[in-house]
């Protein structure tokens, strides 16, 4: 087991977790009970703040820390209203990781959140932003490419690999996430300079995941090339693509964006509030599928790795197959 332990020693160090496999925030999905499971398993949990208010992200640390014998992280959105008042709970938790996710962090969200004493770790979409955000004083980068589930950039992981973990791995640890569902991908990234990797849609299903039985049966029943992004229609309103599984739900988006498109022509709505517009649109979309198990008209948000996916396992029980597949590439290698 030692080749995997030193491939990931400084993203274990970093995260304070038997593994370096972090499993992404998603929203809905990533609360108390997954966080909790995936962290007490050896690798690191992380919150998925979305849309909540300072109040409930309070209760939701306080619950996962009642469930948790280990470090977890919360992810906040960069866009988020309340941004700086979310950074103050999880400082007033002692959260020791914060992961901001959705664009460049705003001017004085790293400070705030360093100044707390959490480890600050950010999305790099390319090798600029990365060092970009290195110099700003990040202490680790996700990159992640568009096979991955949710909002997603235009790049593929391996590319985004390629061009990114020889330049920046020795700078920061670097953990790579999108399409991940085996633990071959993993020494591979490994051993390409990445520290760790980030998954999602592996542990949707798990055992301790919250995600309605509907949602899972979608998942279990699904292929990689269902796993489809969404499409922007008007060039006026650029939108970030999301990846999801193909349901009544995607034309329903179509329609959204013609609505919020209208309201932008009439000067009922800015860029800004349009955008946001869009982003509670897939929150409220995401949680219909999610939470109500309505998989025809709510968001089945899924990466391309959900072909992966078959059968509901216990966290321990994937975090446990991941590391065995990765350790046998490894010493299959020499
Ligand atoms: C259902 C779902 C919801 C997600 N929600 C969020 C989110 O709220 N914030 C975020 O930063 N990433 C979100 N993601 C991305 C994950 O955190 C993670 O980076 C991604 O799933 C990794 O790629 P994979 O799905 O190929 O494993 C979501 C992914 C899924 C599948």
């Amino acid at each position: 087991m030692s080749k995997i332990n030193d491939l990931m020693a400084r993203g274990t160090e970093l995260l304070g977790s038997d593994y370096a496999i972090l499993c992404g925030a998603m929203s809905w999905v990533s609360e108390r009970h997954l966080v909790s499971a995936i962290s007490n398993a050896g690798g690191f949990g992380v919150i998925a703040c979305g849309a909540m208010t300072p109040e409930l992200l309070d209760a939701e640390i306080t619950a996962t820390k009642a469930l948790a014998t280990r470090n977890f992280g919360v992810n906040l959105i960069t866009m988020h209203p309340q941004l700086f008042e979310l950074i103050d709970v999880c400082a007033k938790h002692d959260v020791g990781h914060v992961v901001l996710a959705g664009g460049l962090p705003p001017k004085g969200s790293l400070e705030a959140i360093k100044a707390s004493g959490a480890k600050v770790i950010c999305f790099a979409p390319t090798l600029a932003m990365g060092k970009k955000l290195i110099r700003s004083g990040v202490d680790a980068l996700v990159i992640e490419g568009m096979e991955a589930g949710g909002h997603i950039g235009p790049v593929s992981t391996s590319v985004l690999a390629q061009e990114i973990l020889p330049t920046l791995a020795d700078e920061v640890p670097v953990f790579v996430a999108g399409g991940i569902g085996r633990g071959e991908a993993i020494a591979a990234y490994l051993e390409m300079g990445a520290s760790g990797v980030q998954l999602g849609t592996r542990f949707v299903c798990a055992t301790e995941s919250i995600a309605h039985p509907n949602f899972k049966k979608a998942f279990f029943r699904a292929s990689a090339r269902e796993a489809v992004a969404s499409v922007q229609i008007d060039p006026r309103l650029p939108v970030i693509p999301v990846r999801a599984l193909k349901n009544a739900g995607t034309e329903a988006f179509t329609a959204k964006q013609r609505e919020v498109a209208n309201k932008l022509d009439k000067g009922e709505v800015d860029m800004m509030q349009a955008q946001l517009e869009i982003e509670h649109y897939w929150a409220g979309a995401l949680r219909r599928a999610v939470i109500d198990g309505d998989v025809e008209n709510g968001s089945l948000m899924a990466g391309q790795s959900v072909g992966m996916v078959s059968e509901e396992e216990s966290v321990a029980a994937i975090v446990a197959s991941l590391v065995q597949q990765a350790d046998a590439a490894l010493h299959a290698r020499g």
